[in-house]
């Protein structure tokens, strides 16, 4: 598999194999975007219900449209972000990992996660999506901390994250929400892979 320039710029060494899989569990791998994504994610950001535990603004242009931007974002990704697909072991794409705000100096990144399908939700998969982007992070770069923000009442997120290690660290408001911050850093990560 091939790593995109940007994404080694930012810190990120090229993947040891195809795929990535959980620390625990293994119900899932992760990989790299691909065109054909483009209809699930489309169907996800128009999702209203999505879009609100997420705190985003629900997706409303025309898949014409979202289908250009994305095939250039596919082409030429942003230089500090770095979205996987989340696939379950059989192949099927049931949602999205991503780093983003990668800061080299701070040596910190943003965390995001979304299963759009619910069908998924409360069976593990966020979880090892979660344990396995952090592990492929603090593995292959010189990343120190990664952090994520969660609002208040997504108990089900934050949940998913405290099992991955994750802690809260404080508040943040932004575009009119006040969001609850998480974090994890490369000391504690490897005690929790010491202790599994
Ligand atoms: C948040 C998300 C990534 C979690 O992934 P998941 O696969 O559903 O979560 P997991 O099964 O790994 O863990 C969820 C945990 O929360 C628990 N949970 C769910 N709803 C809960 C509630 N209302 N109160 C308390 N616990 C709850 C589940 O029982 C499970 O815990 P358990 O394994 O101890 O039983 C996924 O549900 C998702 O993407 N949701 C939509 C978008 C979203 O919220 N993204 C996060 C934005 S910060």
């Amino acid at each position: 598999m091939k790593l995109r320039k940007s994404v080694t710029l930012a810190g990120f060494k090229p993947l040891k194999s195809d795929v990535l899989q959980g620390r625990t569990g293994s119900k899932v791998r992760l990989r790299e975007k691909k065109l054909g994504d483009v209809r699930n994610d489309y169907k996800w950001q128009s999702d209203a219900e999505l879009a609100k535990l997420d705190a985003a603004p629900t997706l409303i242009m025309p898949f014409s449209i979202y289908l250009l931007d994305y095939a250039t974002e596919i082409h030429r990704p942003v230089h500090n972000r770095y979205p996987l697909a989340v696939d379950t072991l059989d192949g099927t794409h049931i949602g999205n990992c991503t780093c983003y705000d990668i800061d080299e100096k701070k040596s910190e990144a943003q965390l995001g996660i979304m299963i759009g399908d619910r069908e998924y939700w409360d069976k593990g998969y966020g979880t090892d999506a979660v344990n396995a982007m952090v592990d492929h992070v603090f593995s292959t770069t010189a990343i120190h901390r990664l952090y994520l923000k969660t609002l208040p009442w997504n108990v089900r997120a934050q949940k998913c994250f405290e099992k991955c290690g994750f802690t809260p660290c404080g508040k943040m408001n932004r575009n009119g929400y006040e969001f609850l911050l998480m974090e994890l850093n490369r000391e504690q990560w490897e005690k929790l892979k010491n202790t599994s």
